[in-house]
């Protein structure tokens, strides 16, 4: 859970109103004038979280008003009022789903505010006092769980059979959403012989990260082609949230939900006495073997260092799992040692949330830039003011395009919500309209490159805006020099961005074939080069001149012809001369080409300039092995296509890739319908979660080592 569940209706004027005046106007109010602004916030934000499933602030901005609340009301104990969002647990009852009491009220848990490990050993220290246990006495067992970041479900289960499902609502009233959870596929419908007469499970049912991004580009879809009162998601929870809520049964299935159980509610025993068991651990495996999800992380650890390792686990394997968690929470394994513990108003003291970094954030923008990639693209990006977020401190989020900028509408001044989860690079998820300054102005692309001058074009068809200068634009000209001596390209080690900025402002490089006519003198004179340095390079061109026919067509850097094609094509034809001169029906027969690649290959070999600079290459001494294409039976794999995904342990992922496509395999970056096999490693993240949900076979080293040996397993 994020945004504590509380609710209210405050008049959203006044939120609004409230909202402009938050912290600089803080030092002003009286203190009961703070806690009257912050409840009007805090219950605007509670409405468009939980009634909406809109909010319009990150979690971790309302946290930080909750806590700010929380601490004004310690302070000054005569401000607290009945209604006060600290004051009550759970979200508000729809009106439009039946209500159901829960008959084991639906707790929260404490959240531990330090962020680092010492929040572990924090909680540890307090149960260990509560339970009057001296230094001496032996570690307390813990079971470690996942924080989901989802909502909380109860699923009620009577002879077996499952008879309702409640949200948690206030925590002791939720919604009956039977209907929708049934359409649930993890959640069992009906429990073995041996299940007790009456069993509630309480678990979180979330969206994993692929189906979230699936259903928004679904979302993107519709909203396209005009449907009314489609939108798309702010984030997996907000879209399970309104999934789950979906008054639709029909719409709801198509929004694809997953469950993790992690606790009980209601319970009868079977008439025969039923199961036993007597720590919080043993009966997650009985809900295990009775069919319900648990997560495979789960452990039990023993005390405080237990916990902290946990933790520091959990926070690296974070962004590879394929859905998002909040934290982790800590539960007291013995259920005898719980009842010992026990509550304090609505909370365990046997349980605890240790909560990660926010991996969503508000900023503002400063600016929008536009950028000019290696092929002229222009790219809109959202120069920042530096947040901290997922981890790192961002100060750039890319728009995309035009139509991207204009769909999230986001403009310089507004204040926006960042996210950054895992190594996905930052982005604005939407904008604050609440706070859009009265003067903000809509973006436009700009019409000229904004390096070069040149007229920027955007063809039929495409989303992007791309510069007309070609190599004449100076930042087209330093990104195709930085692809060309890329390590997967022309591997020019030395070559970095900083020398080859200083390399084409200076003049002294203006094509590629420019760089193998260098000097030691040209390049001791510019910035950071040492003479060593500028030695290493040169021999690092030397020794790039003997390269292979695949290198050098990747690394002409011809639109749409990555690393895997330009092999595909050096295999098919031989040599250089054949691919220059071939039509593109001759293009097409290569396994990976179609019509927009062969299209762009072609229109490139068309151009004087470019079969200029290929000469120049050539005329610089640039070589390597020509032949006849090689014959498809000497290609055990060809026409098999194959993702890697996580750490091997038999080799690295380039080793195995340039192994299999030495054998014919097509090894590509994602996971789809045409991929034949997945080769997982270690912690291998949603492209393995794809394999499984498209069934593609998943491999293993093992697996591996069969395909290398030529064999299909
Ligand atoms: S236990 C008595 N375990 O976090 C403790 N909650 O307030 C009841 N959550 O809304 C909750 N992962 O939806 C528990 N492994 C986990 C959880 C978890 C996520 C959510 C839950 C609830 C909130 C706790």
């Amino acid at each position: 859970m994020s945004h504590p569940d509380l609710f209210g209706d405050a008049p959203a004027d006044d939120a609004a109103e409230a909202q402009k005046n938050v912290s600089t106007e803080a030092a002003l109010q009286t203190p009961a004038q703070q806690a009257a602004r912050l409840r009007a916030l805090l219950h605007h934000h509670a409405h468009c979280y939980y009634t909406l499933d809109a909010p319009e602030i990150p979690d971790a901005e309302y946290d930080r008003l909750f806590r700010e609340l929380q601490a004004l009301e310690s302070a000054h104990p005569e401000l607290l009022t009945p209604d006060s969002p600290t004051r009550r647990v759970g979200g508000r009852v729809l009106d439009s789903f039946p209500t159901v009491t829960h008959r084991v009220p639906m707790l929260s848990i404490r959240t531990e505010t330090d962020n680092e490990a010492t929040g572990a050993e924090a909680f540890d220290a307090r149960i260990r006092k509560e339970l009057g246990l001296l230094e001496t006495d032996p570690p307390v067992v813990y079971v470690a769980e996942l924080k989901f970041d989802g909502l909380a479900m109860s699923l009620r289960y009577e002879n077996g059979v499952l008879v309702q499902a409640a949200t948690r609502g206030d925590g002791e009233t939720g919604e009956e959403v039977t209907g929708n959870i049934r359409t649930i596929g993890q959640i069992p419908l009906r429990l073995p012989q041996d299940a007790p007469a009456v069993l509630e499970v309480r678990g979180e049912v979330y969206m994993r990260r692929y189906d979230f991004e699936a259903l928004n580009a679904r979302q993107r879809d519709r909203i396209a082609a005009g449907i009314k009162g489609e939108k798309t998601f702010v984030n997996p929870r907000n879209a399970a949230a309104g999934a789950v809520r979906q008054l639709d049964s029909s719409i709801a299935a198509e929004r694809p939900l997953s469950f993790f159980a992690y606790g009980l509610g209601d319970m009868t025993p079977a008439a025969d006495g039923g199961p036993q068991w007597t720590s919080h651990y043993e009966m997650l495996q009985q809900l295990k073997a009775w069919g319900f999800p648990v997560a495979e992380q789960t452990s039990c650890v023993n005390g405080a260092a237990g916990l902290v390792a946990f933790h520091q686990r959990m926070a690296a394997e974070r962004d590879a799992l394929p859905y998002d968690i909040d934290g982790v929470v800590y539960k007291v394994n013995a259920l005898a040692l719980q009842a010992r513990l026990g509550f304090v108003t609505r909370e365990p003291r046997w349980a605890v949330a240790h909560k990660y970094p926010a991996q969503e954030e508000m900023t503002t923008v400063l600016a929008i830039d536009v950028q000019v990639g290696r092929t002229g693209k222009l790219t809109p990006v959202a120069k920042l003011a530096p947040v901290f977020v997922g981890g790192v401190t961002v100060t750039n989020a890319t728009l995309h395009n035009e139509l991207e900028a204009r769909r999230k509408d986001v403009r310089v001044g507004d204040t926006v919500i960042v996210r950054r989860a895992g190594d996905v690079i930052p982005e604005v998820v939407s904008v604050v309209l609440e706070r859009r300054p009265a003067d903000a102005a809509q973006f436009t692309m700009t019409e000229h490159c904004p390096v070069c001058g040149s007229l920027a074009e955007r063809e039929e068809g495409e989303a992007d805006h791309r510069c007309t200068g070609g190599l004449f634009c100076s930042a087209q000209r330093k990104q195709a020099i930085w692809h060309f001596a890329h390590r997967r390209a022309m591997d020019i080690e030395g070559l970095g961005d900083k020398l080859v900025d200083q390399l084409v402002d200076s003049g002294q490089v203006k094509t590629l074939a420019d760089l193998y006519h260098l000097e030691q003198s040209t390049l001791s004179v510019m910035d950071r080069m040492a003479e060593k340095s500028a030695v290493n390079l040169l021999e690092a061109l030397e020794k790039s001149k003997n390269t292979t026919l695949g290198r050098f067509l990747f690394a002409l850097g011809i639109r749409h012809v990555g690393e895997a094609t330009a092999k595909e094509l050096a295999r098919h034809f031989g040599q250089l001369e054949a691919i220059m001169v071939a039509s593109e029906e001759a293009l097409l027969q290569v396994a990976d080409v179609g019509p927009v690649v062969a299209h762009s290959i072609r229109s490139f070999f068309d151009q004087v300039h470019n079969r200029e600079v290929v000469q120049a290459l050539r005329d610089a001494g640039l070589s390597w092995a020509e032949g006849d294409a090689l014959a498809p039976t000497e290609m055990p794999l060809a026409g098999v296509t194959v993702v890697l995904t996580g750490t091997l342990q038999s080799m690295g992922r380039d080793e195995a890739k340039e192994k299999l496509e030495a054998l014919g395999a097509k090894v590509a970056g994602s996971v789809s319908k045409k991929t034949h096999y997945v080769v997982a490693g270690a912690e291998a993240g949603s492209k393995l979660d794809k394999a499984r949900e498209l069934g593609v076979p998943v491999l293993d080293d093992e697996g591996l080592a069969v395909l290398l040996a030529g064999l299909k397993p």
